[in-house]
């Protein structure tokens, strides 16, 4: 269905990755014939039928990352694409530019990395994991900073054919791969990675200290991890356990505050721990778009007090904590 081939290669030839590339044409047979979205196959479909267009002019560094060839799309053409491109939707993490179609997502998921990349070490030369990795906005990004290897990881299949959309445009040079599976599938120490992200991920697992000590044993000694979570406001020891939704998710877990954040990953073993940036989200930073047409941030946050959700906590705000395996 989607040909892993050179992934597996470039896993083997990366010495501690080659543990994870024995074990993960299994894996991906598995979660493929445990779990199919029923639009997968549409949606790469859809991918086979794009435009084949020369990528002239790639940006990776600029907050619209894009791609345009010199002979332009006619508007006739840029329509086409454009609703062959909404069939992909929601589209939730961006934005992107592709030949003229401007994905407006959900997320300005720019405004994070604007946010985080003045305090990572940098990315230039290193081998990266993104956690949760969405469409893989970031991982574009991390690739534009000269990271030398990025692999981003996520089990959503829609996120996967989004990825495989905005790859087709970029083109196969680009060290940039999709593994269509959650963070439980990577093999216990494996020691490989010189930077890994978890961006929004920590508070959808139900055990935060466990997910800090897999990330831990991804990394390379020496190697820097990269959280963002979200947090509240409060003492350290403090983390709120929501009774039931938040924010109208359901599968929010643990909300520590700062401090408390911070003696979990200390409490794991991680040196160096910082807290970089703090930051509560507007609606201009998530919203609902053409692309993303569902209910968003405005609508989980009470009508009467935006300070609260519609549930009555905190309204969503978070942290980007960096740290070190020692
Ligand atoms: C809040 S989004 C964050 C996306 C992106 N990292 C960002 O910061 O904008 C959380 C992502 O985690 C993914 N996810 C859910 N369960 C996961 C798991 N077990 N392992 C890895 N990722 C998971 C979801 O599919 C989703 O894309």
């Amino acid at each position: 269905m989607i040909n892993y081939q050179p992934l597996f290669d470039i896993m083997q030839s990366h010495e501690p990755l080659a543990v994870w590339a024995e074990q993960l044409p299994a894996q991906l047979e598995e979660r493929f014939a445990d779990y199919l979205h029923g639009n997968l196959q549409n949606w790469l479909e859809t991918i086979d039928n794009l435009p084949k267009l020369a990528a002239d002019k790639v940006d990776l560094n600029t907050g619209l990352i894009s791609v345009s060839s010199e002979t332009p799309l006619s508007p006739e053409q840029q329509h086409t694409l454009k609703q062959q491109l909404l069939t992909l939707s929601p589209w939730r993490k961006g934005p992107y530019n592709l030949h003229g179609v401007h994905i407006e997502t959900e997320w300005r998921s720019d405004w994070k990395w604007d946010r985080l990349e003045p305090h990572i070490a940098p990315l230039k030369g290193r081998k990266v994991l993104d956690i949760g990795c969405g469409s893989g906005y970031h991982c574009w990004r991390m690739a534009g900073a000269g990271a030398e290897l990025v692999i981003g990881l996520d089990p959503s299949q829609l996120f996967l054919a989004q990825f495989l959309t905005v790859k087709h445009f970029f083109g196969k040079q680009w060290p940039v791969h999709f593994i269509p599976l959650g963070v439980e599938a990577i093999p216990a120490e494996l020691s490989a990675f010189d930077t890994v992200f978890s961006m929004g991920v920590l508070y959808h697992r139900r055990s935060p200290i466990d997910h800090l000590l897999e990330l831990k044993g991804a990394l390379s000694p020496g190697g820097e991890l990269v959280l963002d979570t979200l947090i509240i406001d409060g003492a350290e020891g403090e983390s709120l356990v929501p009774k039931g939704r938040y924010s109208k998710m359901r599968n929010v877990w643990f909300i520590p505050t700062a401090a408390t954040l911070v003696g979990w990953m200390e409490r794991c073993g991680y040196t160096n721990v910082r807290v970089v940036d703090t930051n509560v989200t507007t609606t201009e930073e998530q919203h609902a778009t053409e692309w993303m047409t569902f209910e968003s941030l405005n609508d989980y946050l009470d009508p009467n007090d935006s300070t609260k959700t519609v549930e009555g906590y905190p309204a969503p705000k978070r942290a980007v904590v960096i740290a070190n395996r020692p």
